[in-house]
């Protein structure tokens, strides 16, 4: 498995920066073929600064927005005005700008009361937009993804059914702990991605970090994030990195 690049800034304002030019950069090749730019979006409080970023006047054109399509890479089980919400997060960092087409984004419907219909739903819009050939999981050109305190990232959480998930696309998923259902998009569609980026800021991720970076593997879900044919990226704050070798810091 090839080593993923690791990149550490000095704050998570850095961060962001980079990582909105990591999107500009790859959406611009993908406009140059006039393909679609797909991207899936993580929620959680880490990437709200880059959606605001992406959301900007200046990102207004700098990228290309009729050929990015975005989705999400889960969602909690509340209405989509709920403060919980991914969407509502997503929506007001970066859908005010209105550069993005209004079609061009795809909400997961987790409030609904089918879930496994909510799912199906999901993977029917990813099919269609995505076009996986036969057999094929679907390919997104770029995921984000953040890693929370118990290593989980999606909503792939420790412990729960959706880990071991190997035929569905988008599935919902019961977590004990938080006494509620997310749903989310499975390893193998994360790891179909041609691109996969985490962004980790702040010292109390750091001893976690350290242990998903640098332990032994197979510990936590954020160290199943393995593209089988696409870069493995690990956007980093200083304080989150704090306890990286050397070596892992490359
Ligand atoms: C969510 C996310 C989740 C998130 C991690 C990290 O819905 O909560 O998609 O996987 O990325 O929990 O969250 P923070 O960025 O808030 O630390």
């Amino acid at each position: 498995m090839p080593k993923p690049k690791i990149r550490i800034f000095p704050d998570l304002e850095q961060l962001s920066w980079a990582a909105a030019t990591r999107v500009e950069d790859l959406a611009r090749l993908k406009a140059m073929e006039k393909k679609i730019f797909s991207v899936a979006l993580s929620g959680g409080a880490t990437p709200k600064r880059l959606y605001e970023i992406l959301g900007s006047p200046i990102f207004a054109g700098r990228i290309r927005w009729q050929y990015v399509h975005l989705f999400q890479v889960d969602e909690r089980c509340v209405p989509p005005d709920h403060p919980e919400s991914n969407y509502r997060m997503i929506r007001r960092a970066l859908l005010g700008s209105g550069s993005l087409p209004e079609g061009n984004f795809r909400r997961m419907a987790a409030e609904q009361r089918d879930l496994q219909q909510a799912s199906r739903q999901y993977a029917e819009e990813l099919a269609r937009v995505l076009q996986p050939k036969e057999s094929e999981w679907p390919r997104f050109d770029l995921v984000f993804l953040g890693m929370g305190p118990d290593g989980h990232t999606a909503s792939l959480f420790p412990g729960t059914e959706a880990l071991e998930e190997q035929v569905s696309w988008v599935v919902p998923n019961y977590v004990e702990k938080l006494k509620m259902h997310r749903l989310t998009l499975t390893f193998p569609v994360l790891n179909a991605a041609a691109n996969a980026i985490f962004l980790v800021s702040g010292a109390d991720k750091a001893e976690l970090l350290r242990q998903v970076l640098e332990g032994p593997p197979g510990q936590f879900p954020a160290q199943k994030i393995q593209p089988a044919n696409g870069r493995l990226s690990w956007f980093l704050d200083e304080a989150a990195a704090q306890l990286l070798s050397a070596e892992t810091r490359g």
